[in-house]
């Protein structure tokens, strides 16, 4: 019997996250304050981030270490399994080896906590006894709410309002860990009443709810920002998940020739692309696909330009692949992947022609999706589904072309609470929503009169 579970020992658990910047071909453009235009500095991100994390943000060592403390929460669900999806290929009938990490062991089911606990971790010892949050589908915000838990601090988390009403179970997670939840566009701050005012309906977006925590954490002494992706230390925090993949896919006698994720803002991609990304760098044989949805196209349909990471402009201006700030997505069931823009390591590098990226429509991830859990066991989050649906065209395409692959993709979440998605679309009620060119048009203006990229 071939193996299928690669699983390695607790000893086995990396000690440094891996630093991408060390190894880009060309460096990241800087993060810009938005008054002067001027490169940030450590002063003007500190009313919101800890010293450690902003160190992270713009170090070029290509290894740090991880605290003692932290690999001591890592090992509750850490290093996660690997698996070679044997039934699945049998059941598409591929000549391609699809491999697949599988995040959903977290407590919070994703690979959200790798760096929530992480930062939660800096906060604490830097002096900080509160963090305040945004997320999307919930995974986020209820990764944090343990974090904040485990570490004993207080935790906010504004959450998208499609979410918070599609996703009852999501915020009690969150409250069960402790952590107070509001929907987004709320009441409690100026940018939340702002967004109200034009729109009371409004289904909220990523955007704006990280203006609203944003905001929160500006206006207190003992309250930290926190965001849950896109940013560098966020990425580098994840890269675990590859560093494992490696050493798991050598006992799998294999290494791939495509690494596959979903792509919301670039923390689970990144997660599993960068350390091998930093094979292919020192000359091995890899591609990587991000994958995106349709709704929300930001790497394929989005440009690359300096443009804000929140919608109430509050945060520096970030040079990264953006459909313009005030962009709302229309509300998909994968709401993880509601983001206007990406992280800018991520978007430097698709801009160097290292990393593709393809979007993709509701029906065909969650036909995917269910195709994954029929054979595998394992229902993916509907942000995850993207990576499932990528592999599977990859696996696809490379049998229509006679050849054989070694695919291995990202399950960064199981969808046990997003049960709701897979209601509407086994009743056949789920719209496929692209983003079009009007709109997408109008976005775009958005990011007009702001610095040019070089
Ligand atoms: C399970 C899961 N996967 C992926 C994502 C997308 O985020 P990122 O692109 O940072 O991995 C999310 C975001 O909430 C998520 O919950």
């Amino acid at each position: 019997m071939e193996q299928t579970k690669f699983v390695l020992p607790e000893s086995e658990l990396p000690r440094r996250w891996y630093n991408v910047r060390a190894d880009m071909p060309n460096p990241m453009q800087p993060i810009l304050h938005p008054g002067t235009g001027q490169p940030v500095g450590p002063d003007d991100l500190a009313p919101l981030f800890p010293m450690e994390l902003i160190a992270q943000e713009v170090s070029d060592e290509a290894e740090i270490a991880i605290p003692e403390e932290v690999l001591e929460l890592y090992a509750l669900w850490r290093p996660t399994p690997l698996y070679r999806a044997h039934r699945l290929e049998q059941a598409v009938g591929t000549r391609s080896r699809i491999f697949y990490k599988y995040e959903g062991v977290s407590p919070a089911g994703s690979h959200k906590p790798n760096t929530a606990v992480a930062q939660a971790f800096y906060n604490k010892r830097e002096g900080r006894s509160r963090l305040a949050t945004e997320t999307g589908a919930g995974q986020w915000g209820s990764a944090l709410a343990l974090a904040c838990k485990l570490l004993g601090l207080e935790c906010k988390v504004y959450m998208v309002r499609v979410s918070y009403d599609q996703k009852p179970f999501r915020r009690l997670l969150i409250e069960t860990w402790g952590a107070s939840v509001v929907a987004s566009p709320s009441e409690d701050t100026q940018s939340g009443r702002a967004v109200l005012t034009e729109r009371p309906d409004s289904p909220g977006s990523l955007g704006i709810a990280i203006s609203e925590a944003v905001e929160d954490a500006a206006g207190r002494e003992d309250t930290a920002y926190s965001l849950g992706s896109v940013l560098g230390h966020v990425l580098l925090h994840q890269t675990v998940i590859g560093q494992e993949a490696i050493k798991q896919m050598e006992q799998a006698g294999a290494f791939p020739d495509l690494v596959v994720g979903c792509f919301g803002g670039g923390s689970n991609f990144a997660g599993l692309a960068f350390p091998f990304l930093r094979e292919k760098l020192a000359g091995r044989d890899v591609d990587f696909l991000a994958c995106e949805p349709a709704a929300c196209p930001t790497l394929t349909r989005g440009h690359f330009a300096y443009d804000f990471g929140d919608t109430g402009m509050l945060t520096p201006l970030v040079p990264m692949h953006t459909l313009g700030h005030d962009f709302v997505p229309a509300p998909i069931h994968a709401g993880g992947l509601r983001y206007h823009g990406a992280a800018p390591l991520v978007s430097q590098l698709v801009r160097d022609g290292l990393i593709r990226a393809e979007a993709y429509l509701q029906n065909d991830v969650f036909a995917s999706a269910v195709q994954f859990a029929g054979s595998e066991g394992i229902v993916p989050a509907p942000e995850s589904a993207h990576a499932v649906h990528g592999a599977l065209q990859a696996a696809r395409a490379a049998d229509d072309a006679g050849v054989e692959r070694t695919i291995l993709f990202n399950l960064s979440g199981h969808g046990h609470f997003d049960m709701a998605a897979y209601d509407n679309y086994l009743a056949g009620k789920l719209v496929d929503l692209a983003l079009d060119d009007a709109e997408l048009e109008r976005a775009l203006r958005a990011t007009e009169g702001l610095p040019a990229v070089a």
